[in-house]
């Protein structure tokens, strides 16, 4: 029988749905995406919580640990993608002085969010439940974040009187990390007081 692509393919499909091991693995990953759902529930912005973070949910189990240092990877993942962005808008011509000056600010303002995160998942890989450095080691890790989300917010501020398509664009990101940056507090909040 000669084998046509479309029919391989539609095997393939088949066998893909009936597949037993996906079948054995689907009740734990449904007990995982369930685990963030309910966590995400704590947080500020538990939509963009559950869709920022349910891609790693067979990483994070059900572990408030691993949970809460993924929210700060992918926070500062998305702020490296925002510095970036504002970056180049920084650089572009025929802005006007007061948005050339409040966009300088923000590059300034998400350069120092970048290194307070990276100092913070430092230090939450060192902190340890239950030793007795924990609660300075944590309440660090409190401090490097609240000092990102200001930054973050500083940023906005600057751009409250502007309306052009830079500052559109800029206020856009920063909504979307700073977003990022509270929920990932709320993980680590919530992790060390558990
Ligand atoms: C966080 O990111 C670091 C560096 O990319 C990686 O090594 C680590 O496994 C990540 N941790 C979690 C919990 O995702």
């Amino acid at each position: 029988m000669e084998c046509h692509p479309m029919l391989a393919l539609s095997i393939m499909l088949l066998l893909n749905h009936i597949n037993p091991c996906a079948a054995a693995a689907a009740p734990s990953s449904k007990a995982n995406t369930q685990y963030i759902k309910t966590s995400c529930s704590m947080t500020l912005y538990p939509a963009l919580c559950y869709t920022s973070l349910s891609i790693y949910a067979e990483k994070i189990k059900t572990s408030p640990k691993v949970l809460a240092h993924t929210a700060l990877n992918v926070s500062l993942a998305a702020t490296k993608a925002t510095s970036v962005v504002i970056n180049r808008c920084s650089r572009l011509h025929g802005l006007k002085a007061i948005e050339a000056a409040a966009t300088l600010d923000c590059v300034e303002e998400v350069s120092d969010a970048l290194d307070e995160l990276r100092e913070s998942i430092d230090e939450f890989g060192h902190a340890v439940k239950g030793s007795r450095n924990f609660p300075l080691q944590i309440s660090d890790v409190q401090t490097w974040v609240s000092a990102a989300l200001t930054d973050e917010d500083t940023c906005m501020d600057g751009f409250d009187k502007l309306n052009g398509k830079v500052e559109t664009v800029i206020r856009k990101e920063i909504l979307k990390i700073s977003r990022l940056t509270s929920n990932a507090l709320a993980l680590i909040n919530n992790y060390a007081s558990n």
